[in-house]
């Protein structure tokens, strides 16, 4: 009894210490936190993190697409990432008769890898501080443009970290022939859809796998069918002994956008103005979308991805608000500028810093809000984009791909939705001229509306190709794309030029006051390291969410008649069959096998795909998403509350040996 208090309190002080996990590290910095990451079970050294001259954990790491992660499992460019991230790509593979999002596919061998046009990853090469070169007067473009003339494939691009006051330059060897080796059917791979997204307990095996290739020089090359698969310098070990609460976890990725260090202006504006219009704009969006779903199955696949995309952001912003809130973001960060000023007030070089950027948030608020309006109701109506699109001459081909999922009397519906909001929310003064006068003309925002739909040859494929610059259509979107107001668009308010020279300074400034702070950059696209462990967490008063979930919640979800929880046969006879072979564990109570866990990484969009590591540097998981209630994490991290997503590596493998029967796959890896 003694001896299992013992272990629960030391369990207790484990927990307690090993919450304060905020942070996404430069991987070539990462020697000033290895201590702490000790200390929290990392066996490793920064070395086998990073290191230029020798092979590293980094060399298994890729930046997948334009916004994902990737890492390399096997010597012989063996590659995973989430479904979600190679959704593109199996999309654009599949057709009627392959149709790999519903049904999956495995290629049985090598031959039958299925090539993505357009697809890239890039492994960094190296990174290097540049602030002194640039400093010492040495061109950007000359840094830039030497580096990228070291190697084949490579290219380079020069960040700033802390708003300027150190830039890194990054070197990219980018491959462009990636295959498709396999997928899970969507019914695994995005097993609860856009129900469970952002949802713990969670039950998606969000994974899926891909290989690099190379000319036979092992460097990068066009896609050729003489390609081999590309060596890479490093692989991840795979480990089957899984992992469970307070183990150690590191995240190597590529996190896309944080903004910690903004002052309560910016909070206040995210969390009060931008996302509560945002959410209001796309719940009409969703409303619109899902009751044309919900009447024909036509229409519900037709708006699948479009309902996906919408929804994905309009969970997150709302679990933004309600964090941003809980934590009293803007309180606190208001007393945190008032200690600021006091110190800064004797300082010349800063004492009028803080007016000087609510100065800027003053001018600058309402043309920022100005174009998040025109992103969130105008530029997105579809039936104006193809009036465009055809008279700027695109070919048939792409015309008919965005046909084939477009549906005129849906969209119009949003039309006259996103025309009637825009009308109401823009501020005064900023209604442009041409579209007044055109409502005005017609009597009424749905008047004007369906003049465009009723006339408009952009209506359909058959009759686009007759379209004129004075179609209705046309005409519209000319009126929406010149009012646009192109020069506010930025990721976030505070990326405004005229906001963010200020940040500079100020970033400094706070490193030279608050000495205790542990400063890190905010994610911008570059790869970090973020630590932690496996973690449960009390999601409300009374309720405890257990760190990890089993095959048991998969099958206590199926339901044939509800698409997103229609749980393929081939999983519903393993379960009934307990045939789990190697995969079997005793988990929860009960003979299962694992399927996502938490942990308390600190992750941001562009996570996704990242490895999920263990101390001794093997694969345990593919991290995949965050509960949607620790989304405030891109600008306040709750170490009590955040917690990332994984599909567990185990599941991962159990669908590939049991699901899709290319245990061949495991061979290659190195399972530990
Ligand atoms: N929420 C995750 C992320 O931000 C996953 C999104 C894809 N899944 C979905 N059901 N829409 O990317
Ligand atoms: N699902 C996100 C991604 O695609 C990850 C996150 O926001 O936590 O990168």
């Amino acid at each position: 009894m003694m001896k299992k208090m013992l272990v629960l309190l030391a369990a207790a002080m484990f927990s307690l210490e090993s919450m304060a996990d905020e942070g996404m590290w430069l991987p070539s910095l990462i020697s000033s936190r290895i201590k702490e990451m000790r200390s929290k079970g990392f066996r490793l050294t920064a070395k086998d993190i990073y290191d230029i001259n020798k092979a590293s954990l980094k060399d298994a790491v890729v930046l997948f697409g334009g916004g994902c992660t990737g890492e390399l499992v096997s010597a012989e460019g063996l590659l995973l990432t989430n479904h979600h991230c190679g959704y593109d790509a199996i999309q654009r593979l599949s057709s009627v008769e392959h149709d790999y999002l519903t049904y999956g596919f495995w290629a049985m061998s090598r031959a039958e890898e299925l090539p993505c046009e357009g697809l890239t990853v890039s492994f960094l090469v190296r990174m290097e501080d540049v602030t002194g070169r640039l400093a010492a007067g040495e061109e950007r473009k000359a840094i830039i443009d030497a580096a990228a003339a070291e190697g084949k494939g490579y290219y380079a691009s020069i960040e700033d970290m802390y708003y300027g006051n150190q830039q890194f330059l990054f070197v990219y060897r980018r491959f462009s022939d990636v295959r498709l080796v396999g997928t899970p059917p969507s019914s695994i791979g995005k097993f609860g859809g856009d129900t469970d997204n952002w949802i713990w307990p969670r039950h998606t095996g969000d994974f899926s796998v891909f290989r690099v290739y190379a000319g036979k020089d092992n460097q990068p090359a066009a896609y050729s069918p003489d390609n081999v698969p590309y060596k890479p310098a490093r692989h991840l070990p795979v480990s089957t002994k899984g992992v469970g609460e307070g183990d150690f976890t590191m995240i190597y990725g590529f996190p896309g956008n944080t903004q910690e260090y903004v002052i309560s202006d910016a909070v206040d504006y995210i969390a009060n103005v931008s996302d509560p219009m945002k959410i209001a704009l796309r719940t009409k969006r969703l409303d619109i979308i899902s009751a044309a779903q919900a009447s024909d199955p036509k229409l519900r696949i037709q708006y699948a991805a479009k309902h996906a995309a919408v929804a994905n952001a309009w969970k997150k912003w709302q679990g933004e608000v309600l964090g941003i809130k809980r934590l009293g973001t803007v309180d606190k960060k208001r007393d945190y500028e008032r200690r600021f000023a006091a110190w800064a007030a004797d300082k010349p070089q800063y004492a009028g810093l803080l007016d000087s950027m609510r100065a800027a948030y003053a001018r600058q608020e309402e043309n920022y809000y100005l174009y998040e309006l025109y992103a969130e109701t105008l530029m997105p109506l579809e039936l104006p984009q193809m009036a465009e699109r055809a008279l700027k001459g695109q070919g048939s081909n792409t015309m008919a791909r965005y046909y084939k999922d477009f549906d005129l009397e849906t969209d119009r519906a949003l039309a006259k939705a996103m025309l009637a909001e825009f009308e109401k929310r823009v501020p005064d003064g900023r209604m442009p001229q041409a579209l007044a006068e055109r409502i005005e003309r017609h009597g009424s925002t749905d008047a004007y509306i369906d003049y465009i739909y009723d006339n408009s040859l952009a209506g359909s494929e058959e009759s686009v190709a007759g379209i004129t610059a004075d179609d209705p259509a046309a005409d519209f979107r000319k009126v929406v794309t010149d009012n646009y107001p192109r020069e506010y668009r930025a990721r976030n308010l505070s990326d405004l030029k005229d906001i963010k020279r200020w940040y500079g300074p100020y970033l400094k400034a706070l490193m030279e006051w608050d000495k205790e702070r542990p400063f890190y950059p905010d994610a911008n696209l570059t790869l970090r390291v973020a630590y932690g462990s496996v973690a449960g967490y009390e999601y409300a008063d009374g309720e405890y969410h257990r760190c990890n979930t089993t095959l048991e919640g998969i099958i206590a979800k199926d339901n044939p008649e509800i698409y997103d929880y229609d749980v393929p046969q081939a999983l519903r006879d393993a379960w009934a069959a307990k045939d789990y072979g190697r995969w079997g564990v005793e988990l929860n109570g009960h003979m299962s096998v694992p399927v996502c866990f938490l942990a308390t990484n600190h992750t941001s969009g562009g996570n996704s795909g990242s490895p999920i590591i263990n101390g001794r540097g093997e694969l345990v998981g593919i991290n995949f998403d965050r509960t949607w209630r620790s989304t405030m994490s891109d600008v306040e991290f709750d170490p009590e509350k955040c917690r990332n997503i994984s599909v567990d590596i185990r599941y991962v493998l159990f669908v590939i040996d049991r699901i899709g029967g290319a245990s061949y796959l495991l061979d290659e890896m190195t399972l530990r």
